[in-house]
């Protein structure tokens, strides 16, 4: 990666400070570690902090809704029913997605990824088809299709990667063939911070009739997503990395896509008709949300989404491209730094790197001990690992309540582990 000067860089967003976004939004930004130092949270891309009114909407539902919801004709069971809907036409209106029909709620964007392996995989793939992924995935983009390799006998094609972390255009177009039944690709990813170029991906696939599924766990908290606009098949998310609850994701899907595959689960609420003879499915998208749904991590998601909303992802991307530019440049002052991924214009807010032959586990664990929080290891991805012929590294991810100080804290800390080496 080149050293890129940014001096002259002007914070124009309006976002935090300690006091505003910060503390006063999310307390356990004011948490002090190993009672000495003040929490560093640069953890994001594994899980964001949840504002205030998150939690207090979660807990507020608890207290004086709390009901089963789609069964009771009591007044409790409607209102949570009430909450339930509102929060899916929430999450609708964020995606851009043309109807609540197209949006299921999952557990996160595992199990959306699941969902579309095991059931598109069952209506549409058979022995020898091909699924298109990359060599950026997270496993929960390669293991889900790996399963149904094992159960149908399927093919995993794999996009290749720039030594930079970008995906080899060509060499995707090139992996179309008769065969070809299904691409899925990461938007964002969680490890090289790379921003995949999805519409022309989506474009590609669409002119050789494929569609497409995207894993937006690691976009939707940093840019604007609408689902129409980008013409996507499916697309997932989990609500945890977006300032959200967890245990709660969304699956969205073209109503045409929904309707002719079969439900993921079988039980409560995904039917219509049951007998021992035949039972018939509910309407969409109620017949992939089998069981009791999460209806309090609705109402948390929703929450979340309307914060994400209100602060805007124009002053987001302002102030996290700022946070990530300064901290590569920060960064590359350090003697022996390196950092995986594409230059600044196409890297978002994850940052990979290692220090001289200093072990990821040893920094992450050292840096800990300063009350810096980054995350160590494979992230998820053993084959990326494998590409970039590194066993790991230490990642740090910004959020919108992440500041300059925070980067300047990460950069003394590691200097400071540098040192001990
Ligand atoms: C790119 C990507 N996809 C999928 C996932 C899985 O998300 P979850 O564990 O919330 O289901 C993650 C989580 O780190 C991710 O970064």
């Amino acid at each position: 990666m080149e050293k890129k000067d940014i001096q002259s860089t002007k914070v124009t967003s309006p976002l935090p400070t300690r006091e505003g976004l910060g503390v006063g939004l999310f307390p356990i930004l004011g948490k002090v570690i190993y009672g000495k130092y003040p929490l560093v949270y640069l953890d994001n891309a594994a899980t964001t902090q949840k504002p205030r009114q998150v939690v207090e909407a979660m807990t507020e539902e608890y207290y004086n809704v709390n009901a089963n919801v789609h069964r009771g004709v009591h007044f409790l069971s409607q209102q949570a029913t009430e909450l339930h809907e509102a929060s899916r036409e929430t999450v609708r209106r964020f995606l851009g997605a043309g109807s609540a029909a197209e949006i299921v709620f999952t557990r996160g964007t595992t199990e959306s990824i699941n969902l579309v392996a095991s059931c598109f995989g069952q209506a549409f793939m058979k022995e020898g088809d091909e699924v298109i992924l990359s060599e950026m995935e997270h496993h929960s983009n390669i293991v889900s299709w790996q399963l149904l390799q094992a159960r149908q006998g399927i093919r995993l094609r794999v996009v290749p990667i720039t030594d930079d972390g970008r995906l080899q255009m060509d060499a995707y177009e090139k992996l179309f063939n008769e065969r070809t039944r299904i691409v899925s690709i990461t938007h964002v990813s969680n490890v090289l911070g790379t921003v995949n170029p999805i519409k022309d991906i989506i474009r590609i696939a669409h002119e050789h009739g494929v569609p497409v599924l995207i894993d937006g766990a690691q976009s939707t908290p940093h840019m604007a997503v609408d689902v129409q606009d980008l013409d996507c098949d499916f697309f997932a998310f989990s609500g945890h990395k977006i300032y959200g609850p967890t245990g709660i994701g969304v699956l969205y899907g073209k109503e045409k896509w929904l309707d002719c595959i079969p439900p993921y689960m079988g039980g409560g609420e995904m039917i219509k008709t049951v007998s021992f003879e035949k039972t018939t499915f509910n309407e969409l998208p109620y017949k992939f949300e089998a069981g009791t749904p999460d209806y309090v991590a609705s109402t948390g998601l929703a929450r979340a989404l309307d914060f994400v909303s209100s602060v805007g992802f124009d002053a987001i991307e302002a102030h996290e491209r700022d946070l990530t530019a300064y901290a590569m440049q920060r960064l590359m002052e350090i003697e022996g730094m390196k950092i995986f991924g594409p230059d600044i214009e196409e890297h978002d807010a994850v940052i990979s790197f290692q220090v001289g032959n200093i072990h990821h586990l040893d920094m992450g664990t050292l840096l800990d001990r300063l009350g810096i929080a980054v995350r160590t290891g494979h992230h998820c991805a053993e084959p990326l690992m494998r590409r970039l012929g590194i066993e790991g590294t230490c990642r740090a991810s910004f959020a919108l309540y992440n500041t300059r100080e925070d980067v300047d804290a990460l950069v003394a800390g590691i200097q400071r582990v540098s040192m001990m080496f």
